[in-house]
């Protein structure tokens, strides 16, 4: 079983991964970043969507939003999210790797570092080959990664976080001559003592923009944030926006 199909993991330590500010954070992103713009009736698929974190205020828009991601666990949180909301959206259970959907998007979004999960880079260029066809021609791509040289300068420093009556402690581990990377979770509360581990592949902006270019995309772009600043030494993440020709 690959780390990703554990829904001990993003049920057990969602507290941490999705707390309440993250909800307000995707209303903000949705209402004033030029890159996460929608119209009334735009088709946008949230691939690896998560609670609906960015479900819910995309269909709050009156966009078209299917969200697809792998756990169920994740996919009722969205369902109870668009219930409590009032907000409509198609929810679908499937593996990034093998969800495509020809034609029947205008932009796809892969937020929150959901991407580069897969130990064989063949399936993470194969999870951008199927983004690529599940697009309309001049529809839009929009990934969001710790880049690897955002995430030079902090790795190395363990974090603690209080959650709920305990404390979880992350420590990043760098693997494969910086091309992977491990991040150990530990959740503390009291007697209980909950670990888990998490992996993703570390891209650079060349790297992901040549990884997305192989699939096929053109007018590929990496930003340093969602306010469009450049992806330079003041980057917070790494976006990566790409047209289907
Ligand atoms: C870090 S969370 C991000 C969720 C959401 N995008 C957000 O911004 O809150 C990553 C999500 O990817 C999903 N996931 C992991 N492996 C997957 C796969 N192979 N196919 C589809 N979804 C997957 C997980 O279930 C989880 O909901």
């Amino acid at each position: 079983m690959g780390w990703y199909e554990d829904e001990d993991l993003w049920v057990g330590f969602a507290e941490v991964m999705f707390p309440a500010r993250r909800t307000a954070e995707a209303e903000r992103l949705l209402a004033e970043s030029p890159l996460l713009k929608v119209a009334a009736g735009d088709r946008v698929l949230d691939l690896a969507c998560g609670p609906g974190t960015h479900v819910v205020p995309l269909a709050r828009r009156g966009a078209v939003v299917t969200g697809v991601d792998l756990s169920e666990a994740m996919l009722a949180r969205a369902r109870r999210a668009c219930e409590r909301e009032g907000v409509r959206a198609r929810l679908v259970r499937a593996d990034m790797r093998d969800y495509v959907d020809p034609g029947a998007y205008d932009l796809v979004i892969n937020m929150y570092t959901s991407f580069g999960y897969f130990t064989d880079p063949g399936d993470n260029l194969a999870v951008l080959r199927n983004v690529h066809d599940s697009l309309v021609p001049g529809g839009r791509l929009l990934i969001d990664v710790m880049g690897k040289e955002v995430f030079a300068g902090w790795v190395g420093r363990p974090q603690a976080v209080d959650v709920d009556g305990g404390t979880v402690y992350m420590r990043d581990t760098v693997l494969d001559d910086w091309t992977r990377l491990r991040s150990d979770w530990t959740w503390v509360r009291g007697e209980e003592v909950r670990r888990t581990s998490l992996y993703s592949t570390l891209y650079s902006a060349a790297e992901l923009r040549a990884l997305v270019e192989q699939a096929g995309f053109t007018e590929v772009e990496c930003f340093g944030d969602f306010d469009l600043s450049a992806y330079d030494n003041h980057a917070r993440r790494l976006i990566v926006q790409a047209k289907r020709a």
